[in-house]
C-alpha cells in the first residue's frame, strides 16, 4: 500500500530546514508519495528545487490562505487555522487523480512540516482499513495525548485535558485515513467556517467515521511514534543591519 503524505508549508526562515528533515525521514519509507502544498500565491523555487533533488515521489501544489487567516491577520484571535486550505487542496488532488481510475491501496496522512516522525509510524498506518489512530507526544499541553482503548481493542474516548468532549479529540498527527474512504466520501474536507480551535481534525473525521470505527495502532495506543515538536524561530536580529548577509544565498 502507498502512503500519501499531505504537508502544508509556508515561507519562513526555517522552511528549508524543516522540509529537509522531513525529506530525510520519508526517504526511508517505501511507497511514499509526498504531496507538498505551499501556502503561497505561486510555487516557490526553494520548494521546487528541494523536491526535485530529494529523490522522493512527490506532487507540488500551492494555494494561498486568505489574508484574514494568516498569522497576525484579523481572524478571531483564538482561532487561526493553519494549513487548512492546503490540506483540502491535497485531498482534492487525490480525488481528482483517482477519479476514473482504480485507486491504489493505501492511506492519507497529514504531516505538518515541523513535527518529528518515527519510521515505525508509517508501517503502523500503512494497513489502515478506514481510519487508524495513535498517541501524539507534546500535544494539548501534555507529554502525550492518546485515544483511550478498551480491553477489547476499541477506541472509547480520549485521554486529553483540552476539551475531551470534542468528537475526535486528536491532533492532526494522530490519524491516517484509507484512500478508499477518502474517495468514497468526496464531501469530507476540513471546514474553515465556525470551527473552533482544536476542532479542525473533528471537522474532517466526523464526515468519515464514528469513534466505534477507529482502528487503534501503535500497540493499542501504548507507544509514542510521533512528536508534535515546534521549531524555535531563529534569532536574526543582526540582519537588521541593511545588506549584512547576501540575500541571494538560499537558506
Ligand atoms: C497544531 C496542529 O498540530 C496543526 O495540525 C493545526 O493545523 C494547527 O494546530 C492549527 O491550529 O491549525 P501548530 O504547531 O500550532 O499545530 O501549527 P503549525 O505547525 O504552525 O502549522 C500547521 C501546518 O500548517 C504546518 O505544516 C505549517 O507549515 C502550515 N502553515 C502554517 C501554513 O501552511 N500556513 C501558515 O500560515 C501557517
Ligand atoms: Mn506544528
Amino acid at each position: 500500500p502507498t502512503i500519501f503524505v499531505i504537508t502544508p508549508t509556508y515561507t519562513r526562515p526555517v522552511q528549508k530546514a524543516e522540509l529537509t528533515r522531513l525529506a530525510n525521514t520519508f526517504l526511508h519509507v517505501q511507497n511514499l508519495h509526498w504531496v507538498v502544498v505551499e501556502d503561497s500565491p505561486r510555487r516557490t523555487n526553494l520548494v521546487s528545487n528541494l523536491l526535485e533533488k530529494a529523490g522522493l515521489n512527490f506532487t507540488h501544489l500551492n494555494v494561498e490562505s486568505p489574508q484574514s487567516l494568516k498569522m497576525g491577520g484579523s481572524w478571531i484571535p483564538s482561532h487561526k487555522p493553519r494549513g487548512t486550505l492546503q490540506r483540502n487542496l491535497g485531498l482534492h488532488w487525490l480525488r481528482d487523480s483517482f477519479n476514473n481510475t482504480q485507486p491504489p491501496e493505501g492511506v492519507v496522512y497529514f504531516a505538518d512540516d515541523d513535527n518529528t516522525y518515527s519510521l515505525e509510524l508509517f508501517e503502523e498506518m500503512r494497513y489502515t482499513r478506514r481510519v487508524s489512530v495513535w498517541p501524539v507526544a507534546f500535544a494539548g499541553g501534555l507529554r502525550y495525548e492518546s485515544p483511550i482503548v478498551s480491553p477489547a481493542g476499541k477506541v472509547v474516548g480520549w485521554k486529553v485535558v483540552f476539551d475531551p468532549n470534542r468528537p475526535f479529540a486528536i491532533d492532526m498527527a494522530g490519524f491516517a485515513v484509507s484512500i478508499r474512504l477518502i474517495l468514497e466520501r468526496p464531501q469530507a474536507t476540513f471546514k474553515l467556517e465556525g470551527v473552533k480551535g482544536g476542532y479542525q481534525e473533528s471537522s474532517l473525521l466526523k464526515d468519515l467515521v464514528t469513534m466505534d470505527g477507529l482502528e487503534p495502532k501503535a500497540a493499542n495506543c501504548t507507544k509514542v511514534l510521533v512528536w508534535h515538536t515546534r521549531t524555535e524561530r531563529p534569532m536574526l536580529g543582526n540582519e537588521g543591519k541593511q545588506g549584512f548577509s547576501d540575500l541571494r544565498m538560499e537558506v
